[in-house]
């Protein structure tokens, strides 16, 4: 198979976290007679110093021309207040690339090994932690309008609008059902039922389709008491399905559970992949730029490890190599002698990509 894939490394540790992961990758499908086709592009201040734009024609091509996108990160905090909001890259690159890939998956894991790395105490831990959170991503707060800033200060007000129709709800919730299908059948649907309207439809439309689904155990939380109960008893969560902001919210929170923010991979994906005439799904580490260690081949490369498992899964079918990316993945964490600085390790990134791929 040839694997055609755009790569945007970005911003800060984009570029490092994506040349791991690309190492990874060709190593893992060479072993099987698989092709990757990467053809690289810029994104964010990479692309705008270059041509003026956080997503230039010629990368928005690539793009489309391909069967997926890696990316790394996009936005430079120092750099990012000196332009309005509407202008910097994470409007124009990161969420006109998701545009129409309306189901995040975030997978949350705490490697054994590293148990000492999650800041809960252990009796909340020991049954151990994988949740995976599937965020809905392209409605909600984020799109609906009326959205903005009326009137001349100090009299101005603002609006947000949180909107969803039952069909955006229900994809995503069946996302939901058929990922707790092949794991262990537990789902959480999160939401905000006893205020919100988009909820009591979320809620609603979660109990109906719960009857086609007879061998999921289905539960619902209030999104304030998930982000308790994440805490409390983490072990308890297998997949958690909701809207775009408490998505967003709930699964930063929940990456701290995983020992480091550096760990979580994620996967956006559409009805259709693009081979069919879908939007091209987009694959990237939870962590941003950070600029503070860019360029020092410091960062943790896990997460873009992960995410291109979660590639060759979600959008390739490629699951013997995905899985063999994964366990050599999490060998390296558990056996904890090749870690980065956030994992309390000293190793480089490069050198965590290099362990991995001695395992594979
Ligand atoms: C994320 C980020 C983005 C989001 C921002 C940068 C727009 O927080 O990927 O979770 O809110 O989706
Ligand atoms: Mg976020």
């Amino acid at each position: 198979m040839d694997l055609k894939i755009a790569v945007l490394p970005g911003d800060g540790i984009g570029v490092e976290v994506v040349a791991a992961g690309m190492k990874v990758l060709d190593a893992a499908v060479k072993k099987s007679g698989h092709k990757v086709h990467a053809q690289y592009a810029d994104v964010g201040w990479a692309a705008i110093d270059k041509h003026g734009s956080a997503l230039p024609q010629a990368t928005r091509e690539i793009c489309r021309a391909n069967d997926a996108i890696l990316f790394g990160a996009v936005g430079l905090p120092d750099r990012d207040v000196t332009l309005p909001q509407a202008q910097r890259p994470e409007r124009v690159a990161l969420l006109e690339l998701r545009k129409g890939l309306f189901a995040n998956l975030r997978h949350v894991v705490l490697p054994r090994g590293l148990a000492s790395r999650c800041p809960l105490k252990p009796e909340l831990i020991s049954a151990g932690i994988d949740i995976m959170i599937i965020r809905e991503l392209t409605g909600g707060l984020y799109y609906g309008q009326p959205q903005g800033i009326q009137g001349a200060a100090p009299n101005r007000a603002a609006v947000d609008t949180m909107a969803y129709s039952e069909a955006e709800v229900r994809r995503i919730i069946r996302v939901g059902f058929e990922t707790a299908r092949k794991r262990r059948k537990k789902l959480t649907s999160v939401d905000k039922a006893n205020i919100l309207a988009t909820s009591q439809l979320w809620r609603e439309t979660a109990v109906a389709m719960g009857k086609e689904y007879p061998d999921i155990k289905l539960d619902h939380m209030y999104v304030d008491n998930a982000s308790m109960q994440l805490l409390r008893r983490p072990s308890d969560f297998d997949v958690i399905v909701t809207e775009n902001t408490f998505g967003d919210i709930l699964s930063d929170e929940a990456s701290m559970l995983a020992g480091s923010i550096g760990l979580v991979p994620s996967a956006c994906l559409g009805e259709k992949d693009a081979r069919s005439g879908g939007p091209v799904p987009f694959y990237e580490p939870i962590h941003g730029s950070a600029p503070d260690i860019a360029g020092q081949n410091k960062a943790n490369p896990v997460g873009t490890i992960l995410t291109v498992a979660m590639m060759l899964t979600y959008t390739f079918g490629l699951l013997h190599e995905a899985e063999a990316i994964t366990n050599a993945t999490f060998g390296v964490l558990n056996e904890g002698k090749v870690l980065t600085g956030d994992l309390g390790g000293s190793a480089s990134c490069s050198a965590v990509a290099d362990a991995v791929i001695s395992r594979l």
